[in-house]
């Protein structure tokens, strides 16, 4: 079965035919198409989500699956059941795939390896894997520039607690862009530096093609790192004042959700050159063609 665990799995080849079906998908509009009728998808969201619950939702809808929602809350995990007999139990109903958001720690790619039959596709968790934003990203930074190979892309803010980091790392070097991280020295993930320099905060966006701007995950910190917003926004944020200073051609990319006002000015979030809405929409072809790739890794025992 095909599961998409994280970008790092992924070879070249696969996301080069993964980024071809989204451009397939979203150019096939609202054309009557649906592959998949008949089959079921389960989401399993046990962090909160709009972008990637929803637009998993329209794209499984789009491909004629039939959706489950899951309510953590009135499901039997509130009995104690864990996750791997949760879909063992969704496997016996004849559910076909499994779209999971959750918090640490990390146990999908083990879990991949104890089913049979389902198929388990990661939607985001803990602060390690978010691999359908990270293809989204990549196709989007396709669309604008056409070649992604010798792009500087600035991930700056809080890179420690970053899942969207984390994947987009791995595809964006596949893709021979340069990564570049930068944000509060509270916030640096020292492992990551092996693979992508540190820059001074004026450095990144000086360089960059794409500044993309990460929330601070205040959920995930224990004390509280900054006294306000504004002093966050002065020191480290995307203000109007360092958009003037990113290259004339550079474009403003945010995984969403955005906090206006922290770590991207209000007015920036829909500019001209904010690439924030459309990396929302073009999550709906891309996790067309997940879900198309991972209904086609093989048939159900
Ligand atoms: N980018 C992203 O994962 O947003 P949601 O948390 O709203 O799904």
């Amino acid at each position: 079965l095909h599961h998409l665990i994280d970008t790092k799995d992924l070879s070249r080849e696969e996301i080069d035919h993964l980024l071809e079906r989204a451009r397939y998908w979203e150019g096939k509009g609202e054309a009557e198409e649906s592959p998949f009728r008949g089959r079921f998808a389960a989401n399993l969201f046990f962090e909160p989500s709009t972008r990637t619950r929803f637009s998993f939702e329209v794209a499984e809808r789009r491909l004629g699956m039939e959706v489950l929602r899951f309510e953590e809350g009135t499901s039997s995990t509130v009995k104690g059941e864990s996750l791997l007999d949760t879909l063992r139990t969704l496997e016996a109903l004849g559910v076909d795939v499994a779209v999971i958001r959750r918090g640490a720690p990390d146990i999908l790619g083990e879990l991949a390896r104890r089913i049979r039959d389902i198929r388990l596709v990661n939607a985001g968790e803990g602060c390690t894997a978010h691999p359908t934003q990270a293809l989204l990203d990549l196709y989007t930074l396709q669309k604008h520039f056409g070649e992604v190979k010798g792009l500087t892309v600035a991930m700056i803010g809080d890179l420690r607690h970053s899942r969207v980091v984390r994947s987009n790392l791995w595809s964006l070097k596949t893709f021979g862009a340069r990564v570049i991280l930068s944000g509060p020295e509270s916030m640096r993930a020292p492992e990551l530096e092996e693979y992508a320099p540190y820059v001074p905060l004026e450095e990144a966006i000086r360089q960059a093609d794409a500044v993309m701007m990460l929330r601070v995950q205040l959920e995930r910190h224990r004390e509280a790192l900054f006294s306000s917003a504004e002093e966050y926004h002065r020191a480290y944020g995307l203000t109007v004042e360092r958009f003037a200073r990113m290259s004339p051609h550079a474009v403003i990319m945010h995984p969403g959700p955005v906090n206006r006002g922290v770590e991207i000015a209000d007015e920036l979030v829909e500019h001209p050159r904010s690439k924030i809405f459309e990396q929302m929409a073009c999550g709906v072809p891309v996790r067309m063609a997940v879900l198309e790739w991972a209904m086609e890794g093989g048939e159900r025992g």
